[in-house]
């Protein structure tokens, strides 16, 4: 197939910050994407390109210039080929010359064309092509927001109401209820109720384990329900090689026992990022200890990036990975994060960012990789209800 790129244009985020929309042409068929940006990064991601002023001016004229010439005079037969050469002509490592944002949006909007191409829905067109089985994933709603994505106003970055019910409708209607519950919950326990970052509720309670009982309520309500965090505690650590947490220290090893206890106290079904990047004897030890019982899960540690998945097997750090295209920049190498993870048989759940578009990419590639759970964020944003909208589409394609 032939691309030509129409155009790419600046749009703003979710939390107002400029980002890349890229629109694709070949004979007839048109696909745009646009791609999102986090806030509490690894820092192993593929760079985002951004200029000084906060812009991705230099990101959109690589767009339309060098990225538009280079593939105008070249046929590609799939995804994974123009991925292939995408790599070679940015030439970095970490995609900075080009900017991660930049052929992430190439990449995504072009799987978009070769699905259409080939008459087939998108997640289909993923599973086809990199050989995955398709399967419906656990919604990992992130109802209470804290951390970087609420000015630190619980220490947790985010608390999930995770819901695995027979269908997607149903996990989805299980989760708007169980969304509205806790809003009526917290509204009867705070006069400060804000909302965060990824759409969920943000209270600040001083009392660690407040949101977990809470959230347990939930899940004694609804069958088919969970607790999970992501601690995202690269941004917990302190100055002297410890985490604080609610204006108290803690070392590696007491920060362990905390979750050991928290697992134990209450129903958990996973455990993002309890450590930071950097602490991975910590994650190892963590995964002996509940890896049993519950998910551990990497997301700044491995970045989705199958070199670090790599070594993150090697040394049994943890038992699931969390996956976002933009921390490596295209769709075949999130692709191939997956399928690395998944054969160790460990869990993989896709991930959006915090700062998110109308783009819902993110629900097909769930689906089309079989991947475990998505985590698309809290009920309280549109761009958040889209992903697990078009999750129940998906359903709606399967069974036509
Ligand atoms: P981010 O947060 O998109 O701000 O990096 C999401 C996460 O840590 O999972
Ligand atoms: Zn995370």
């Amino acid at each position: 197939m032939r691309i030509e790129i129409v155009g790419a244009r600046s749009i703003p985020d979710s939390r107002e910050k400029p980002t890349i929309e890229t629109t694709l042409r070949s004979g007839e068929l048109e696909a745009k994407a646009s791609v999102p940006s986090g806030k509490s990064t690894g820092a192993h991601e593929a760079k985002e390109l951004r200029d000084e002023d906060g812009s991705v001016s230099t990101a959109l004229s690589n767009v339309t210039g060098e990225i538009a010439e280079a593939i105008s005079t070249r046929e590609f037969a799939s995804t994974k080929e123009l991925d292939a050469f995408l790599i070679e002509l940015d030439g970095t490592p970490d995609k900075s010359r080009l900017g991660a944002n930049a052929i992430l949006s190439v990449s995504i909007s072009a799987t978009r064309l070769f699905a259409l191409q080939a008459g087939v829905p998108l997640w289909r067109y993923l599973a086809d092509t990199y050989g995955t089985t398709p399967s419906a994933p656990r919604l990992f709603v992130n109802v209470m927001n804290g951390g970087a994505h609420a000015g630190f106003r619980l220490p947790i970055q985010e608390h999930i109401f995770m819901v695995g019910e027979a269908t997607l409708t149903e996990s989805f209607a299980t989760a708007e209820r169980g969304f509205a519950e806790l809003g009526e919950m917290l509204k009867s326990e705070t006069d400060d109720l804000q909302m965060g970052d990824e759409g969920g509720y943000s209270p600040a309670f001083a009392d660690f384990d407040k949101p977990f009982e809470l959230l347990t309520k939930l899940v004694e309500k609804h069958q088919n329900t969970a607790i999970a965090i992501d601690s995202a505690a690269n941004e917990l650590r302190n100055d002297h090689g410890g985490y604080t947490l609610i204006g108290k220290d803690y070392t590696s090893e007491e920060l362990r026992k905390l979750y050991v206890d928290l697992v134990g106290k209450f129903p958990f079904h996973a455990v993002e990022d309890p450590f930071a990047e950097t602490d991975s004897k910590s994650f190892t030890e963590l995964t002996a200890d509940i890896g049993k019982q519950v998910l551990v899960i990497g997301d700044d540690i491995t970045v989705t990036n199958p070199k670090r998945i790599e070594n993150a097997i090697e040394e049994k750090s943890m038992n699931a990975v969390l996956i976002k295209p933009n921390q490596i920049g295209s769709v075949s190498e999130a692709a191939e994060a997956v399928k690395k993870t998944h054969s160790a048989g460990w869990a993989t759940v896709c991930s959006h960012r915090s700062g998110e578009t109308d783009d819902t990419f993110i629900a097909d590639f769930a689906y089309g990789m079989g991947a475990h759970g998505i985590k698309a964020g809290g009920l309280g944003q549109k761009v958040r209800r889209e992903k697990y909208e078009r999750l129940c589409s998906i359903e709606k394609e399967v069974t036509i």
